[in-house]
């Protein structure tokens, strides 16, 4: 990986570019990493979308969406410099034809290009086309795709065919953005730089873990979308497995690209399948109903804006999964996912095995297991339960549950915690794959997960209802009680 500050000139080209996640996510990150002096003097940003726009146009609804979603406020000579950057071209994406046009108002020469598809997937296949036809696409070239990519292993493979028609894999950057996420960085830190951790974690040590990715949100307007979608495939085929795979792997040989992505491979691979026959015992689906959160009523799943009201898509999901290996046979990873849950709050649980033996049961009768929590989002940090003695003159020694604390806004209190996508954006600028994911993983994500659509789809269970605002459906804590352990809230 090259040196950030001697990150080359590029030009990134943002299909999509008047869209949603480039208004809210990645105009702002482009301009921190400026803010940052990580961009080099050449770079240039290359709006594209269907509209007729003049340039000014889109530096205009720039400066807008920078003002509205950079926090901190804006540095006036780096908003100059940015804006200065910035190109816009129209474009029909689906006329092989137009492209001539975008060809036109790249640099040409040696800049390396970024072409990042923040578009319907759908399309994917004709931007590609488009770019290759008009002889845009490089060797040292690269593309950006965002998920989801497809909704089965079937519609994947017809997309990830389509672009690597002419980009090959060492070019493509799928992105999952929860792997930019600090606290998820912090995973490999945690495992592999401290020998606590690295020699206890495993099924002689570990009971099990838990992986709870709760949003306080609905699903924000987005109804098309995420009724085709539901919450397995939006947020566990690609987030939670990949949280998941980052936990349970072998230590990779270093920290290149394709040895950290050979080991979360072999994780989702060793995934015992869920299936029509073990379905019921191993998940809960849910769809929340009208309740209150913050205070306030919200509507259920059903009552949103452009409902139909007989879905029977899941906003919910509980799964006990269980990876069929030498490190983890016996240890269940359960994973819990939902909108409209009391708060937004990510965080994974390890919970530790109980002590063989317990010396001090005349004041401790059961004495309780370590456990280490990783807070994931937000008030990041990590917490370590550890037994400790109550100072005190009695015989009887008294001892008592205790935290570690280490919190990040505390403790590393003049650091920004830098946004997902900009750290994604500066590693393909950089060239380096390492939190993308590679197509095999996706691959085996969605066969791991469509194993369990399709058996709900068989199965004649409606998802259960839970109440907006609460912690999913009581059948998701039948789920781990059945196992004699709970859900840490
Ligand atoms: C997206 C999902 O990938 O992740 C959304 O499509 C979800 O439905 C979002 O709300 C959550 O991301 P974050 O970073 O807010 O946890």
């Amino acid at each position: 990986m090259k040196d950030a500050q001697s990150s080359s000139a590029v030009e990134v080209v943002l299909f999509g570019a008047l869209g949603d996640l480039s208004r809210r996510k990645l105009l702002p990150a482009l301009y921190q990493l400026d803010l940052a002096g990580l961009l080099h003097d050449d770079t240039r940003i290359v709006g594209v979308a269907r509209q007729e726009h003049e340039v000014q146009a889109f530096i205009d609804f720039t400066k807008e969406n920078l003002t509205n979603f950079v926090s901190e406020g804006l540095n006036q000579e780096v908003l100059e410099r940015f804006l200065s950057r910035l190109v816009y071209q129209q474009l029909d994406f689906k006329q092989t034809d137009a492209y001539k046009g975008l060809a036109e108002t790249l640099s040409g020469g040696n800049k390396e290009r970024i072409y990042y598809f923040s578009t319907p997937p759908a399309i994917y296949g004709d931007i590609t086309e488009g770019l290759y036809v008009a002889g845009l696409i490089e060797a040292q070239d690269r593309v950006v795709m965002e998920k989801p990519i497809g909704h089965c292993l079937e519609s994947s493979k017809v997309i990830n065919d389509m672009v690597s028609k002419h980009f090959e894999e060492n070019q493509i950057y799928r992105i999952d953005h929860y792997l930019g996420k600090e606290t998820v960085l912090n995973l490999l830190v945690l495992r592999f730089a401290n020998s606590l951790f690295t020699n206890n974690w495993d099924r002689n040590h570990i009971d099990h873990v838990q992986i709870t990715v709760a949003e306080s949100v609905g699903i924000e307007g987005r109804w098309g979308f995420y009724d085709e979608a539901g919450q397995m495939r939006d947020m566990v085929q690609n987030h939670l497995l990949q949280i998941l795979s980052l936990l349970a792997m072998e230590p990779p040989a270093d920290l290149s690209a394709d040895s950290i992505r050979d080991e979360k491979l072999k994780v989702l691979k060793a995934l015992l399948p869920i299936n029509r026959h073990n379905i019921k015992d191993k998940t809960v689906r849910g769809q929340y109903t009208e309740g209150f959160l913050a205070g306030k009523s919200v509507p259920g799943y059903l009552e949103e804006e452009g409902a139909n009201k007989t879905s029977a898509t899941e906003s919910f999901v509980a799964i006990k999964a269980e990876i069929d290996n030498w490190r983890w046979t016996g240890v269940p990873f359960y994973l819990r996912t939902g909108k409209r849950m009391p708060a937004k709050h990510s965080e994974i649980v390890i919970q530790f095995k109980e002590q063989p033996h317990n010396i001090f049961k005349d004041s401790y009768v059961d004495l309780p297991a370590n456990k280490l929590t990783i807070r994931l989002q937000p008030d990041e940090g990590v917490e370590l339960q550890v037994m400790n003695k109550i100072p005190g003159i009695a015989s009887q020694m008294n001892i008592h549950e205790n935290k570690l604390d280490l919190s990040f806004s505390e403790t590393y209190e003049n650091e920004r915690v830098v946004d997902a996508y900009e750290r994604l954006m500066l590693e393909v600028i950089n060239g380096n794959q390492s939190l993308f994911v590679r197509r095999d993983e996706v691959e085996a994500a969605w066969t791991w997960a469509d194993g369990i659509i399709e058996a709900w789809g068989a199965s004649n269970d409606k998802p259960k209802p839970y109440a907006a605002g609460s912690w999913g459906p009581v059948s998701s804590i039948s789920l781990i009680a059945r196992d004699d352990r709970q859900w840490v809230e």
